[in-house]
């Protein structure tokens, strides 16, 4: 079987600001290898043969430059116009061009971390003879997701998005992949913002149309800081030990952690647990990081404590720093020696720091 799949990545991922403001969602890290790349991963094990990226202008220039490993997958781009996004129905629909699907096809979020079975899933698209088939999750908290409403034979009877917690008739959520037959070009209008989750999805649950299929396996959103850290935890703990390493000296490792290529790391220092080191990374003596991402490239000086904060790439802190609870320090910012920094604070990038605050703020 040849098996497309579509990736839509042209949101602005605003609720990972300002880590995203210098790259896409589809290229946050987890665990010292891009988000993109895990996906690619798990469709070319899957059979799937050729992706189309949704995207747009900004985030085709990122992934071009990046260069995720494709995995064996052909790789094509469709790109959302300039002026206004399309909406995801909109930018699915510009792949029909592109794609010229015979087959149904597969659709999925670019901002997941999942170990979905596309084979099942595709599976049950068939069977129910259904013009789309959600991948259904569980969560405690539906309010954020799109809701279904399961009837018996896998049909969804209803779907919500976004709907309160108190109208969310279940706690199935959309996991965002979906396999689509071609037909549903016929539901979407041309040249306007269509969102599939509130147009298309229940129009076809009214026609009988629209079935669902439970995932029990790993499903994860990168969408907050939060999710991204908890992403990344559950990912090291899964992989237990991934450690490139070379010549650890008098240093206190505290699995799990994932240290990447070139990392250097001073006497004295303790790393982890939880803790992941992108390639390139520097970090002076007596340094104690837990419960935190360095990006690639970052230096980090003597003294500094880091725990539950995200250091993008390039960045350069200094001595006798604290960094804790969720703050985000965005690429090539600069956060000089002695600084205190807490409380979910966050530094756009390439700004410097250079007094203490303790307090919630954005340093833009
Ligand atoms: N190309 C393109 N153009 N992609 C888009 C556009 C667009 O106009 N709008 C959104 N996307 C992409 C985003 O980059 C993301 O990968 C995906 O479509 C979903 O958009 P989000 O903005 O992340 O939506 P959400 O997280 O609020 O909700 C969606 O995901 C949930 C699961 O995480 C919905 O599909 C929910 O129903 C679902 O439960
Ligand atoms: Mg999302």
């Amino acid at each position: 079987m040849y098996l497309k799949a579509v990736i839509l990545a042209g949101g602005f991922a605003t609720r990972l600001r300002p880590l995203s403001c210098s790259r896409p969602k589809a290229l946050f890290p987890i665990v010292n290898k891009p988000l993109l790349q895990w996906i690619f991963e798990g469709l070319a094990a899957n059979e799937i043969t050729e992706v189309i990226l949704a995207v747009n202008a900004l985030t085709q220039f990122h992934i071009k430059q990046q260069k995720p490993p494709k995995c064996g997958l052909k790789i094509k781009y469709a790109i959302d116009p300039p002026k206004t996004p399309l909406g995801t129905a909109g930018a699915i629909k510009i792949t029909e061009k592109i794609a010229k699907y015979e087959e149904p096809f597969i659709v999925l979020n670019g901002d997941i971390f999942t170990e979905v079975n596309y084979k099942q899933l595709m599976d049950t698209h068939v069977k129910t003879g259904a013009l789309a088939t959600i991948a259904l999750h569980k969560v405690e908290d539906p309010s954020r997701y799109g809701v279904a409403e399961l009837e018996k034979g896998n049909r969804i009877k209803n779907f919500i998005e976004k709907p309160t917690k108190e109208q969310a008739p279940t706690n199935l959520i959309n996991a965002g992949i979906y396999v689509l037959d071609p037909k549903i070009f016929n539901y979407i209008p041309i040249d306007r913002q269509c969102s599939i989750e509130r147009e298309i999805f229940p129009a076809l649950a009214k026609e009988h149309k629209l079935f669902g299929h439970i995932n029990e396996g790993l499903w994860m959103d990168i969408g907050t800081p939060i999710e991204y850290l908890r992403t990344n935890k559950i990912i090291l703990d899964k992989l237990k030990e991934k450690n490139n390493l070379k010549t650890p000296k008098n240093l206190e490792i505290k699995k799990p952690v994932a240290i990447d290529k070139k990392v250097t790391i001073g006497e004295k220092t303790i790393i982890g647990p939880y803790t992941v080191l992108g390639k390139n990374v520097t970090i002076g003596d007596r340094v104690q990081i837990h419960n935190s991402i360095i990006f690639p490239d970052t230096k980090i000086g003597d003294n500094t404590k880091i725990n539950g904060a995200i250091i993008g790439e390039n960045a350069i802190i200094g001595k006798n720093v604290q960094i804790n609870n969720g703050c985000i320090i965005a690429d090539q910012a600069k956060i000089k020696d002695n600084i205190n920094l807490t409380n979910e604070f966050a530094v756009c990038p390439a700004k410097e720091v250079s007094e203490t605050i303790l307090k919630r703020n954005v340093i833009c």
